[in-house]
């Protein structure tokens, strides 16, 4: 396993649409693993393959609820309500913003053994989903950000500010 560098804003890999998984060979494996350790080693929720580089659509999720999520391929089928609250980014650092989700996410994606499974999330998962998927698709939080983006402190960061 290996931390690797994530990308920030201003890297147009960052912009680019994400392709399909078709298989998880051993190499899709150990970027997984490396997604996992590099979330992690930042404080992060959520880290999609396009921060480290990667244009394919793997996303992992660990919002403290017990589960390591791996969403390959994964596809939004519903939404519901809405949630607004403030939204990070470990591509756009010591930043942070008031973003509106859904409160509710019903997705279906393949795990890190291409079997298909649907996952629903409210809350920080829903937000961290949707955050996530976004990032798949070349879209960065910033660009729904209401009112302005707001320098956090250190101090404040370490309070756990949502980074995804
Ligand atoms: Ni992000």
């Amino acid at each position: 396993m290996a931390i690797r560098k994530i990308r920030t804003i201003g890297d147009e890999i960052l912009r680019k649409h994400c392709k399909p998984v078709k298989e998880v060979t051993p190499r899709i494996n150990e970027l997984i693993e490396d997604m996992f350790e590099t979330m992690y080693d930042s404080n992060g929720v959520g880290l999609a393959a396009s921060q480290v580089g990667v244009l394919k659509q793997i996303v992992v999720i660990d919002v403290e609820d017990g589960n390591q999520y791996v969403l390959i391929n994964p596809e939004i089928m519903e939404t519901s309500g809405s949630q607004t609250g403030p939204e990070g980014c470990l591509s756009v650092p010591g930043k942070s913003g008031t973003v509106t989700r859904p409160e509710y996410v019903k997705i279906k994606a393949y795990d890190a053994d291409m079997k298909l499974y649907e996952l629903e999330g409210e809350g920080l998962l829903a937000r961290a989903i949707c955050h996530e998927c976004d990032h798949l698709n070349g879209d960065l939080y910033v660009d729904k950000v209401e009112g302005e983006l707001e320098d956090v402190t250190p101090d404040e960061d370490e309070e756990g500010e949502v980074e995804e």
